[in-house]
């Protein structure tokens, strides 16, 4: 089930934004125009992956500056060595649609 995480105009393009779908906290990314998910949590800690850095489709984990790949969750920088979650994405009447289920 696809659920609405923010509006598509919330993000500019290089951005990460924060959202909470169902409970759940979740990273919005917006690369070229093309919006991806994750979850917020880094896979080495407990930091916001939305506050980090994004270059491209990495996000750079703002805490110990492990990153990971926005489009697998496979993680591409030490000292991340776990991947993390990766949602399905629509975008649908102007907004980011996610979901949690896959
Ligand atoms: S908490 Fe993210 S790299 Fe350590």
């Amino acid at each position: 089930m696809f659920e609405i995480a923010c509006a598509a105009s919330d993000l500019q393009d290089g951005q990460a934004r924060w959202c909470s779908v169902r409970g759940e906290e979740v990273a919005v990314y917006r690369v070229d125009g093309e919006y991806f998910a994750s979850e917020d949590r880094c896979s080495h800690g407990s930091t916001s992956l939305s506050d980090g850095e994004l270059d491209g489709h990495e996000i750079e984990c703002p805490l110990h500056h492990g990153s990971f790949d926005i489009r697998t969750g496979v993680p591409v920088a030490l000292p991340c060595i776990k991947a993390i979650r990766v949602f399905p994405i629509r975008i649908e009447n102007g907004n980011v649609l996610v979901s949690l289920d896959s």
